[in-house]
């Protein structure tokens, strides 16, 4: 049993021989948290947990007991305005104008399995028996509004995932001024936050801080997940690290607008709360409507960071991502974005597609620039028909071509957008998402389409199922470029324009949920100026995500590292590009660009038509190396941080396969050094009773792979494999690296 209540105390007890989470009802009907960490066997009570006490300037919270303040206690969903001078996880504000609310237990349910949370993007289980849920409904008396708190425990992961519901089951309308999905307390704050920050180009870089009396938080109002801030952070012991000690990890299942806040008060209690940012969000629910809040997915981890990551990774790739994709091992693609930007003819295309093929890739993918007068980024996004000047056979006629020299072919589109020199926007000026009167700043000359509105979502979708249709499109990548300003639905009441950026995401699930049912067999990729949408809902429809528009691979180690915290493998996105990168102007090694881009979906950006022969042989054989090693990567291997890029000079990261029989372990080096110190590399999660074989694969064009050493797993994980720094020599120096495969014997 997952879920035990206790009726007599009144509490509950999520756990799984892995965690426990335990909540009461209050003596004022609230509910309150004991605790959340590492399981604890189970009793009676855990009353002993609720502490009370009088202090000063202290408010009560009930007639009988003043010293139940609201301020001193854990509780599970938390409002402002009785006793608790914390920020709230809601807000209701009611049609006389009051905030105060009161909602105290009514009734909950347990039972086998997991509900979906549509037209919301939420993880799911395949049989009933894989996790077991709990639904508590509270109610407040004078509004007559409905709260359901959902928890769902996995029985064989350190997984919670939670969600809040309110129903208006009053007789007058109320406004959600903040509806947030989950809120943490813990009674101490000995915790550092780790977050993911970053910007385009350099999305995910690992940020970690004490934490401090006061607020702590990050958040998007830009309309989407953003590259700036992830939706995650995890709260971790001074003393964890990525192989050991105490982790809670926070990730939120959503696209758009979010905060995800840690509020440390003068007691040193810590609140973690996430969900909607309540700025721009402003919800009418009338008498008997609902609003769900996305889900929170929460990982409890004792031993590290690489232990929560794992976690998070082996969830989001068997019970988040959807569809025919799950479980496959990627297509090798190459995309011509870099490799011809708008400049291409049907000709060219054809030319760089034959190149791929010949050295073995799956799929071709045609970039921006193939439809309406789509030259540059100033015009023609939103005409989703084909420019028939620089493709003649259209995209029917062309992905004939491409399929008929073997390879599948993909296409690139941007949807939610539209430049204003488009026919789109001269038929519909009232699509764009902008203030009346206001000006409407642009953002690499394009707008928003008021996705909020169901005509603009269906417009769009029978443009490209049109196109989907009669073509032979076998993958697509889904692109978003720019932020929302200006927020405001031409098409709304004025109660509408506080739903708009909310609405806005749901009509985003909207048309991929339309198009993932259609098309199922399509491998969708999400992208947003690279990673700037990297976020769990977009898994839920598009398995993998194009990671960065940096695809420099010494800017790909920290971008993909930070990437792993959350994200598996087989959802990154992951390119070998030309030199010098178009971002960094920097020239790397031909190998290590593969030896990064082999951890995630790996392809191409680039002509390789412009290669010599012997890179030519390289590239070939690269892509045999993949398709020999892509499903441990990718589907059935175990990911592990060895060596950090935010700390040092040097990056490491290996995958064991599940049982222990395989693995595939890579070092690289930023910038080389002359006379340096020696090198070991300390591997991971291999079996220590097992004995290995270790190939060397040194990537140079005629040098087959080359058994190094046989070793025990103990030796390896504590010894450690000797890195030879003549190879890294040998391997260009500045940004060279060296790749292992290992096999038991
Ligand atoms: C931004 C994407 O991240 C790039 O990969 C490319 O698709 C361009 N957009 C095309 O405009």
């Amino acid at each position: 049993m997952s879920i035990i209540f206790h009726e007599k105390s009144g509490e509950f007890h999520l756990t799984n021989g892995k965690i426990s989470y335990i909540m009461e009802i209050m003596e004022n009907g609230q509910m309150g948290q004991l605790y959340y960490g590492k399981a604890i066997r189970d009793r009676e009570s855990f009353c002993h947990l609720h502490e009370e006490m009088p202090r000063s300037l202290m408010a009560g919270a009930v007639e009988s007991n003043d010293v139940l303040s609201m301020q001193y206690m854990n509780q599970e969903y938390p409002s402002y305005g009785t006793s608790d001078y914390r920020m709230p996880a809601f807000t209701i504000l009611q049609k006389n104008g009051s905030r105060i609310s009161n909602f105290t237990y009514r009734s909950h349910e347990i039972y086998q399995g997991k509900k979906g949370i549509e037209p919301l993007p939420s993880t799911y289980v395949e049989n009933p028996g894989e996790a077991e849920s709990l639904e508590i409904l509270l109610a407040d008396d004078l509004t007559g509004v409905e709260l359901t708190l959902t928890y769902t425990i996995y029985a064989d992961e350190a997984v919670i995932t939670r969600h809040a519901r309110f129903q208006n089951r009053g007789e007058e309308p109320v406004v959600l001024d903040r509806a947030l999905s989950a809120c943490v307390e813990f009674k101490d704050s000995d915790f550092e936050m780790i977050h993911l920050a970053g910007a385009w180009a350099r999305e995910r870089y690992v940020k970690t801080r004490k934490l401090e009396m006061g607020i702590q938080a990050i958040q998007s109002l830009r309309g989407a997940s953003s590259s700036e801030h992830n939706p995650f952070l995890a709260l971790k012991r001074p003393d964890a690290n990525e192989k050991q000690g105490e982790v809670y990890g926070f990730s939120f299942v959503y696209s758009g607008n979010f905060i995800a806040q840690v509020e440390v008060n003068t007691h040193d209690m810590t609140r973690v709360t996430m969900g909607i940012h309540p700025e721009m969000f402003s919800w009418q629910l009338e008498t008997g409507e609902t609003f769900q809040t996305p889900e929170v997915v929460m990982v409890y981890s004792n031993q590290g960071l690489n232990q929560m990551s794992q976690t998070y990774h082996r969830l989001y790739k068997t019970r988040l991502v959807r569809g025919e994709w799950r479980d496959q091992p990627r297509p090798i693609l190459l995309n011509n974005w870099e490799a011809t930007y708008f400049d291409f003819t049907e000709e060219k295309i054809l030319k760089i597609a034959r190149k791929a093929k010949d050295a073995g890739a799956e799929l071709f993918v045609l970039d921006d620039g193939w439809f309406g007068a789509r030259n540059d980024d100033y015009r023609g996004l939103g005409d989703w028909y084909v420019n028939l000047e620089k493709l003649p056979s259209g995209i029917k006629g062309l992905s004939e071509k491409i399929e008929e020299m073997g390879l599948k072919f993909g296409l690139w589109v941007e949807l939610e957008m539209v430049n204003k020199d488009s026919d789109l926007y001269r038929a519909h000026p009232d699509w764009v998402i902008g203030a009346p009167g206001r000006y409407e700043s642009p953002s690499r000359h394009q707008h928003i389409l008021d996705f909020s509105r169901k005509e603009v979502v269906d417009g769009i979708y029978e443009m490209i199922s049109k196109i989907i249709r009669e073509s032979k499109i076998s993958y697509i990548k889904w692109d978003m470029n720019r932020y929302m300003t200006e927020p405001f639905s031409k098409g709304g009441t004025p109660e509408d324009q506080g739903k708009l950026m909310h609405r806005y995401i749901l009509g985003v699930y909207d048309l991929y949920t339309r198009l993932t049912r259609e098309f199922p067999h399509i491998l969708f990729e999400s992208c947003a100026s690279g990673g700037a949408r990297f976020d769990p809902a977009m898994l839920a429809f598009a398995p993998q995500t194009w990671t960065s528009d940096d695809t420099d691979a010494g800017e790909r180690m920290k971008i993909q590292y930070g990437t792993s915290y959350v994200y598996p493998l087989v959802s990154m996105g992951s390119h070998v590009s030309a030199v010098p990168n178009h971002q960094m102007l920097r020239n790397t090694p031909l190998a290590t660009r593969a030896n990064v881009a082999y951890f995630g979906t790996f392809g191409y950006e680039l002509d390789l038509n412009l290669l010599e022969n012997e890179e030519i042989k390289q590239v070939k054989a690269q892509i045999e190396f993949m398709k020999k090693y892509r499903r441990l990567i990718q589907i059935d291997g175990d990911f592990y941080r060895l060596v950090n890029p935010f700390e040092g000079n040097d990056t490491a990261w290996m995958v064991v396969s599940k049982d222990k029989k395989e693995a595939i372990a890579a070092f690289y080096q930023r910038l080389n050094k002359v006379n340096a110190s020696w090198l070991r590399l300390r591997l991971e999660g291999l079996d220590e009773e097992k004995l290995y074989q270790v190939t060397y694969h040194s990537g140079h064009a005629n040098e087959e792979p080359k058994v190094v050493l046989e070793a025990y797993g103990d030796e390896l994980m504590n010894a450690g494999l000797v890195i030879d720094r003549n190879e890294l020599n040998r391997n260009g120096g500045d940004f060279a690296s060296v790749l292992y495969t290992l096999k038991e014997i």
